[in-house]
Parts: structure tokens; C-alpha cells; sequence
């Protein structure tokens, strides 16, 4: 059987594969990138005493159970991706019974699938085993024949509240109720916990235990698997998108017509505040155009043969803004060129699409974001390949590059490729760095989830590899054949690491 929570080491035929992609970058960029990428793959081995933490080393069963506690998640995919794991480690933290968090439908991703339509629910539930009960709904209890269903106390917890919060106030609730309702919950519990137990939770969900149904990973592998037959792949998420860019408040590339349309979006989905175009883009807050993420590659020494698999959903400004992108490098697809007549991607804006897109980037030998700052998207993929294998990331420093791109507006067309280069030396393609905040957790999980072969703390040491065994040989003995027929899918997370 599949030993799901067993976190391989990548195979080197992806450090290969970016070393034959890489063969394209010039020699100096070749030359540091493979460097890093061979240490940053070995250093997921054994070898150089760093790999992934795998599984917590807390091996307790959940005590007994204080009460219920509900969630609703809103956001996006992957905003619902994060209030999960918060969820799972709120209901650890109280001892409480979890119930399969909700997803909201809201208006923006027009989807209802839920959990059970998108994640995999017993798989979900199995590789938590140990850390908190779940149920899928609260029970129905029978009292002088009557069936009862205790009714949640909702709740409305603060921004990143922090556990306090939890053992008291919403404990004090779930104890008098029988259950609570936490609602919206979305970034509700912070992000920065001193316990790296807890930490290392929320990593055991967010990449061990959520994972996509069959459906979608069996189509996200067929993309994948078309996308490699004809060599290495670049993934980008070109974050050009409305939303965006009214958030961001950088207009002025924009006809009249465009910037009303974004001016509008702006008023009625964010608070108002002041926001000049000149002064935004000067300290890199803009997103990269399309234009400016061909420039960026092109100065890597990527060329025109790079196959590039965009995620994104719908571009802002129309083909004016990926025509110039488009020049450079032509080898573009996206999840509907690659698979036209697959109907689950119809609602390209659903969970569905964006799930496949999750995958495909997660997978791809390179992946660039464009937008990281309050992209969940990019944020949760930036921590998940740095969690399986430090796979190679390309991140546009956007603050550093503003001037030069700016320069370059202005005429100052000299040195622009050598001033981007070493702008993108100056970055860490997705290796091994100790985390500080502002950079979230779910973007590096570093040190928490790490941990060391030949520690100087003996606090870091890995445990022994048999923990996976006996958690697996308990899982089997207890759960019988039942459970065996939901693991033995070929289709799992990290393709590379299944071989
Ligand atoms: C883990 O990797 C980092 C970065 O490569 C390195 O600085 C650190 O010394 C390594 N730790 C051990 C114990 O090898
Ligand atoms: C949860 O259970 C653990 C172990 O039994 C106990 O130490 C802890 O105090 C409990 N916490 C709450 C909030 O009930
Ligand atoms: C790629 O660029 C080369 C030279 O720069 C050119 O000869 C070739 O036609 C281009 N290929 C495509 C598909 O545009
Ligand atoms: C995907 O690519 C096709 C062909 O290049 C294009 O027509 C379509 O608009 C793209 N879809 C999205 C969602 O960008
Ligand atoms: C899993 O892979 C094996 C060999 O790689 C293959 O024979 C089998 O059919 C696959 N099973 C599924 C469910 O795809």
C-alpha cells in the first residue's frame, strides 16, 4: 500500500530536468542556479543534513473532546486552503471535535463543490488521525426518543486571534453549547505561533492530508504528462488579473475605459486610500505586466523554445498587453489549450480549474509568480515546492527591478538585461531560508517543518524513520481493508517522488 505523509525525496530526474532547462541560461546564471538547485535538491536528502519534517513526532491520539467546532472558510482555493489547516490546529488546540470545514460558495468563484467536491475526505480525515477527530457533520443525539442536533454558538473570531483566544473565550462557548461556529473564518488564527509542534500540524495538513480528489489529480497528471512529453516546463502565474490590479491601484498603463472599470471594482471590493501610479510602481507594488515577465526570462537566457503553462484566470487589457509576451515566447498554454474538452474546466473562475492549475504548477520544473504579496496562490505554492524538495522558483524582486524597468522606459536601454540578472541572482530560486516575518508561514515553513540529520539542537533532529511505520501499521491494523482502497491510487501529490 501507498504510504501517504511519506515525503520522498525528489527524484534527480527533475534536478536534471532544470539542468537541461538551465542549459539555455547563460553561463554565469547557469553556473549559480545549478549550484543552487543541486544543493537545494540534495539538501532535501539526507546528504546535507536538512530535509523535510514528513511527520510530527507526536504520536498521541486526540483526548477527549471538548465539543464541536464549525468553520465556514471564504476566499478562494487557496485562502480556504490556509483557514483550513488554522481550522485543524484551532481544534487541536481545544480539544475539540472537528467539523469538515465548509467552503463558501461566494459570488467571485461561483462554485459549490464544497470539501467533498474538491479534497479528498477520508484521506483527509485518516492522516489526522492522530491529531484531531473529524466528523463530517455533528451527530443527530437521542434523548427520551427524541433526536436532538445540538445547534452551534456562532461566533466571529478575531483577525489572527491569537490561542488565547481560543482556550478561553471560544473554549468558554463550545463548553456551554456543545459547539461553536466560527464564521467567517479566514486568516483567524496567527500565523506566527511559538510551538513548533502546532506548526508542524498545520504543514501535516496542508501537505500530507489535503489532497485533491482522483478526478482532478488524474487530470492534473495529464496535463502535466502532455505539458513534459515534449521536454521541461515553465509554470507562471501571470497575475494580471482585474482584481489585481485594482487592488493594486496601478491604472495608468490602462485606457480611460479600463481604468473606470477598474476604479469601479476598486470602490466596491477594497477600502479606499490613496494611490499614485508613479509612486506605487516606483517601490514595486504594481503587478509585472505580461510584457515585463518576458523581459525578466528573456534576461535569464530563457528563449523562445521555453514551454510556459500559464495560471491565471482572465487576463485584464486583452491580447494589446500578451502580445509582446507572446513574441517572446510563443510555446504558451494554459489548462483548457492543453485540455480543450474536458468539461470539468468549464467554469474556468471554479475550484476545479484553479485546483488543476495548483497541480500543474506545483509539478512544473520551474514555477514564477508575478504578484506575491496577497496572491494565496502564489503564497501557498511558493511553500509547498519549498516543502517537497525546494523545487526551483523564479521570484521576481519587484521592489529592485521597478528602476530598471523604469530606465528602460525612459530610453536607458544599455546593461537592462545585465541590471535584471543580477537583481534575479540576488534572490533564492526557492531554496532553503529562515523565514522572516512578514513572510508567512504558509509560504515557508522553514525551520518548523524541517528538520536535521545531525542537528547542533537535539530539539531538531528528525525522528527515526520507523514513526512513519508504526503510524502506518496502527492505520492498516485499525482501519482494515476500507481504508486501503482510498490509498492505493497512483495519483498522488509530487509526481517525481511517487517513482
Ligand atoms: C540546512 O540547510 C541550510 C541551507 O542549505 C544550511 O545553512 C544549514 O546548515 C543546513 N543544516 C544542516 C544541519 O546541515
Ligand atoms: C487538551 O488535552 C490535553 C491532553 O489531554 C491537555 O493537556 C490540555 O490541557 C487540553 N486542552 C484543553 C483546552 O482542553
Ligand atoms: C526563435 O528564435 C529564433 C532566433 O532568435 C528564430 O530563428 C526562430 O524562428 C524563433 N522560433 C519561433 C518559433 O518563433
Ligand atoms: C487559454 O489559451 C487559449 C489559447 O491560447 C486562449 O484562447 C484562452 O483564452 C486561454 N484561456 C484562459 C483562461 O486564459
Ligand atoms: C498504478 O500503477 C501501476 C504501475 O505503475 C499500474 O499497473 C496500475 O494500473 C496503476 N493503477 C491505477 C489505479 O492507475
Amino acid at each position: 500500500m501507498r504510504r501517504y505523509g511519506h515525503h520522498r525525496q525528489p527524484k534527480h530526474q527533475s534536478g536534471g530536468g532544470l539542468k537541461a532547462v538551465l542549459g539555455r541560461v547563460s553561463v554565469a546564471v547557469a553556473a549559480l542556479l545549478i549550484c543552487t538547485v543541486w544543493l537545494l535538491f540534495s539538501s532535501s536528502s539526507v546528504s546535507n543534513g536538512n530535509r523535510s519534517f514528513r511527520y510530527g513526532s507526536k504520536v498521541t491520539p486526540p483526548s477527549e473532546s471538548n465539543g464541536y467546532l464549525r468553520v465556514r472558510c471564504n476566499g478562494g482555493l487557496n485562502q480556504q486552503r490556509t483557514a483550513i489547516c488554522n481550522a485543524v490546529l484551532a481544534a487541536r488546540i481545544m480539544n475539540a471535535t472537528l467539523v469538515l470545514p465548509e467552503l463558501d460558495a461566494n459570488s467571485f468563484w461561483h462554485d459549490s463543490s464544497g470539501f467533498q467536491g474538491i479534497y479528498d475526505v477520508e484521506h483527509f480525515i485518516a492522516v489526522l488521525r492522530f491529531d484531531v477527530r473529524i466528523v463530517e457533520s455533528i451527530p443527530e443525539t437521542r434523548k427520551n426518543g427524541k433526536t436532538k442536533k445540538i445547534k452551534a454558538y456562532q461566533l466571529r473570531p478575531p483577525r489572527d486571534a491569537p490561542i488565547s483566544w481560543y482556550t478561553t473565550d471560544a473554549l468558554k462557548k463550545m463548553k456551554e453549547h456543545g459547539a461553536i461556529y466560527l464564521t467567517p473564518f479566514s486568516h483567524r488564527l496567527a500565523e506566527e505561533i511559538d510551538n513548533p509542534e502546532y506548526q508542524r500540524l498545520r504543514c501535516r495538513v496542508n501537505y500530507h492530508a489535503l489532497r485533491f480528489k482522483p478526478h482532478i489529480m488524474k487530470l492534473s497528471n495529464t496535463i502535466v504528462n502532455k505539458l513534459r512529453a515534449q521536454g521541461h516546463f515553465m509554470s507562471i502565474h501571470l497575475r494580471f488579473e482585474m482584481d489585481m490590479l485594482a487592488f493594486a491601484g496601478c491604472l495608468d498603463i490602462f485606457t480611460p475605459e479600463e481604468q473606470r472599470t477598474l476604479t469601479k471594482y476598486r470602490k466596491e471590493n477594497f477600502a479606499a486610500k490613496r494611490l499614485v501610479y508613479h509612486e506605487r510602481r516606483a517601490i514595486g507594488k504594481c503587478p509585472l505586466t505580461p510584457e515585463e515577465v518576458g523581459l525578466v526570462l528573456h534576461a535569464l537566457g530563457f528563449d523562445n523554445s521555453t514551454k510556459i503553462y500559464l495560471a491565471a484566470g482572465e487576463l485584464f487589457g486583452g491580447d494589446r498587453f500578451m502580445k509582446p509576451f507572446r513574441a517572446l515566447f510563443p510555446r504558451l498554454e494554459n489548462h483548457s489549450s492543453v485540455e480543450p474538452a474536458d468539461e470539468l474546466l468549464e467554469n474556468s473562475q471554479g475550484l476545479v480549474g484553479s485546483a488543476v492549475d495548483y497541480m500543474v504548477c506545483l509539478l512544473s520544473d520551474i514555477f514564477m509568480p508575478t504578484y506575491d504579496g496577497p496572491s494565496n496562490f502564489a503564497n501557498n505554492l511558493l511553500g509547498h515546492r519549498l516543502y517537497y524538495g525546494f523545487r526551483t522558483t523564479l521570484r521576481p524582486d519587484r521592489k529592485a527591478l521597478a528602476p530598471i524597468f523604469i530606465d528602460r522606459e525612459n530610453g536607458r536601454l544599455a546593461g537592462f538585461e545585465e541590471a535584471v540578472r543580477r537583481v534575479m541572482l540576488n534572490t533564492n530560486f526557492g531554496g532553503p531560508h529562515k523565514r522572516v516575518p512578514p513572510e508567512s508561514f504558509y509560504t515557508n515553513s522553514w525551520p518548523e517543518c524541517f528538520c536535521q540529520m545531525s542537528p547542533k539542537n537535539p530539539a531538531d533532529k528528525c525522528p527515526p524513520e520507523n514513526v512513519l511505520e508504526i503510524l502506518n501499521n496502527r492505520l492498516e491494523s485499525e482501519m482494515g481493508n476500507g481504508f486501503e482502497s482510498t490509498t492505493t491510487s497512483n495519483l498522488t501529490v509530487p509526481r517525481e517522488e511517487e517513482k
